[in-house]
């Protein structure tokens, strides 16, 4: 059965808007969990825009289901992560003007850095995992430099329009699963998805964990944490 990594950055983002305490991830994360999250996703930013330092060190002492850390390939970040020992890293591309992370990392441009960079934190027992497009050739790649997992984006599936754009996008998704199966590689997925489009993805079979954060969050808004996590967790598990 696949499982639900909820993202708590927006609550972050929220407590930044203000630059204050409140509202606290830690307490996000623990109330996610309490509603049966498997894990936890968190982004600590080279800008430090939301997550800081201090919410990556208390709630590797609070979670206490997994804790997924999204993370530029830095020296900095690689060094946080062997101090934290998150159970998985997630490495996404950055850049400091977008408003969240759009297009995958570019695992060809960037093997030699990765490769080295993914031994050290599998050498620690970090699981690994590769926030890529859906592209065969970044997949090999992905295989190539040692990753455990890879994490498909949704983006461009998510902002499809039109049955047909859904459809093809859909099914590059579906190419792109199988090709990682061959290689041995773990499937993740995420970015963009809601309680509605995340209905067809749910049909294919193999993807192991959903990283979702900004239809959750919107909906605790309004409806609070616990319940926009079950209704999410309802729709992944039945
Ligand atoms: N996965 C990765 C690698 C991401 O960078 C993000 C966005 O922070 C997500 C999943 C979650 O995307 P969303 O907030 O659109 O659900």
């Amino acid at each position: 059965m696949a499982k639900l990594s909820v993202n708590i950055d927006h609550i972050a983002t929220i407590r930044q808007a203000r630059g204050g305490a409140e509202p606290d991830p830690v307490a996000a994360a623990a109330l996610a969990e309490l509603a049966g999250a498997d894990g936890i996703t968190l982004h600590l930013r080279e800008d430090r825009r939301h997550i800081q330092d201090r919410d990556v060190e208390v709630l590797r002492k609070t979670i206490k289901t997994r804790m997924n850390l999204e993370m530029a390939l830095t020296d900095e970040m690689v060094a946080i992560a062997l101090k934290t020992l998150p159970e998985t890293v997630t490495l996404v591309p950055e850049g400091r003007h977008e408003l969240t992370t759009e297009g995958g990392l570019d695992v060809i441009l960037l093997q030699s850095s990765l490769k080295q960079k993914i031994a050290l934190m599998k050498q620690a027992g970090i699981v690994v995992s590769l926030f890529i497009e859906p592209d065969l050739e970044q997949i090999k790649a992905s295989h190539k430099v040692g990753a455990d997992y890879i994490e498909i984006h949704t983006g461009m599936y998510c902002e499809a329009k039109g049955t047909s754009e859904r459809n093809e996008q859909l099914r590059r998704i579906e190419l792109g699963m199988s090709a990682a199966r061959k290689l041995g590689l773990g499937i993740n997925a995420g970015h963009g998805l809601d309680y509605r489009n995340i209905l067809p993805v749910l049909k294919l079979p193999g993807i192991e964990e959903y990283n979702i954060g900004h239809s959750i969050i919107s909906r605790a808004s309004l409806v609070g944490i616990d319940r926009a996590v079950r209704d999410m967790l309802t729709l992944i598990k039945g």
